[in-house]
């Protein structure tokens, strides 16, 4: 099999990786990839927004099965334009990718079937949001209503800077067309946790549980990023909160769906909120989850096509995805001044060292080839992963490997998976 994986971060690197132990798969090519994924796929080079010039090469390389990391590309329709072409995908249609590609979309189906979620108003003009905000008050959540490159959503801790949210939002425009119509909802607390399943429509199977770390700096302060580091399991999901979610949430999601007559098929992944052992949903991603991808397939012993091939036949039912036992620990190396704007081409030292660690990963996620080095060339770099017999262990595991890694600026939390280990050591 020929396949084609689309987009160039360290949740593409993670499944490349995974689809390259598939004993079906011949080749892998990836569009456009990065440096770490150059070593076991051909880059092409064509951007994950590129819907024509891949259908193009797709075609022309007779691709067996494509697999679409990144949200953009889905809720721009990438599946139904391959599917016309005759062409086999792994991801959401486009009617179905608004889930996450419309958060007010999402709300009002929530609201709709009975999903939970923090309570909620949409809005179109600024000055009905302004006054729902003097009504609310604050804290309070300002949430773009498109993709925003996940930083569409401001927790605003006082009535003006929600305000000042929604003014920039709305009248500046400074996620363009995304900011048309704003989400506001209550601010919930808790502990969040990722959850991910596969679905072909109908059948939903869960993934192992995993939670990301979303803010910068150590102990959750600082700006929200796509995520500096991720664990699985995340002792947080209970067996019984496990069957809370399936339940409350992602059974009934994908059926919710398919009424509206927009029947999902791929990764669904929910944003959750866990307060007292009951889950909220904050949002819906229509993708794997980046860095969650790393720890996630890590674990996974499974041969990934199968899965693929049974989301899009419709054969899900009855499939039973096998974990390791270990647990593992991804954590991001990030460029000093990441999520602001930061420099490139700092040349990265200690690759091999880290890699040649037993049970240590280490995915790329912005990372360039020039001249024989490997340089920097994002805000988020390496996704340094270790996998051990439990979480303390794979946490050292994986500092170990970063303590071999060097380039300047190079920023990384201290804490990965370190609430994972509070949580168990409370519990017993
Ligand atoms: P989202 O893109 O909707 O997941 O939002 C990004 C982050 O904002 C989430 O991971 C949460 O940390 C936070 N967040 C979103 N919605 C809420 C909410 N209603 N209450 C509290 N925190 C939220
Ligand atoms: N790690 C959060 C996301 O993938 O959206």
């Amino acid at each position: 099999m020929k396949v084609l994986v689309i987009g160039n971060g360290g949740r593409e690197h993670a499944l490349c990786w995974k689809i390259r132990q598939s004993q079906k798969v011949r080749k892998i090519f990836c569009a456009p990839g990065n440096a770490g994924i150059s070593r076991i796929a051909e880059c092409i080079n064509i951007k994950a927004d590129s819907l024509e010039d891949l259908i193009e090469f797709a075609r022309y390389e007779s691709i067996d099965l494509t697999v679409v990391g990144p949200e953009a590309p889905l809720t721009s329709g990438i599946v139904d334009l391959f599917q016309k072409e005759g062409l086999k995908v792994f991801g959401p249609a486009q009617s179905a990718a608004e889930l996450e590609g419309s958060k007010a979309f999402a709300k009002n189906l929530m609201r709709k079937y009975g999903i939970p979620t923090a309570e909620y108003k949409t809005f179109s003009s600024f000055l009905e949001a302004e006054n729902y905000i003097r009504l609310k008050g604050a804290p309070i959540v300002v949430k773009a209503d498109g993709l925003a490159a996940g930083k569409g959503v401001i927790i605003a801790e006082t009535v003006q800077d929600a305000i000042d949210a929604v003014r920039m939002m709305m009248k500046d425009k400074i996620f363009g067309s995304a900011g048309k119509k704003v989400v506001i909802e209550e601010c919930l607390k808790g502990e969040e946790a990722s959850f991910l399943a596969f679905t072909d429509g109908e059948t939903v199977i869960p993934m192992a549980s995993a939670q990301d770390h979303k803010r910068i700096f150590d102990g959750d302060k600082g700006p929200n990023t796509g995520g500096m580091g991720a664990y699985s399991p995340a002792p947080v999901v209970t067996e019984d909160l496990e069957r809370k979610i399936m339940d409350r949430v992602m059974i009934p999601t994908v059926r919710a769906m398919k009424a509206d007559g927009r029947k999902y098929k791929g990764v669904l992944y929910a944003g959750l909120m866990i307060d007292k052992g009951e889950p909220k949903v904050l949002e819906f991603n229509v993708r794997f989850g980046d860095p969650e991808t790393q720890p996630i397939l890590m674990r996974l012993d499974n041969d990934i096509i199968d899965i693929f091939n049974a989301v899009i036949e419709g054969e899900l039912r009855g499939k039973e995805l096998r974990w390791k036992k270990d647990a593992s620990v991804c954590v991001v190396l990030a460029s000093d001044g990441y999520p602001g704007s930061y420099r490139k081409g700092e040349v990265i030292t200690g690759l091999e060292e880290a890699e040649a660690m037993d049970g240590v990963v280490v995915f790329h996620a912005g990372t360039t080839l020039e001249n024989g080095n490997i340089l920097t060339d994002g805000g988020r770099v390496l996704g340094v992963t270790g996998l051990d017999k439990d979480i303390k262990s794979a946490i050292a595991k994986a500092y170990s490997a970063v303590n071999k890694i060097h380039f300047n600026g190079m920023q990384y939390r201290r804490d990965i998976g370190l609430r994972a280990i509070e949580r168990s050591s409370s519990k017993y």
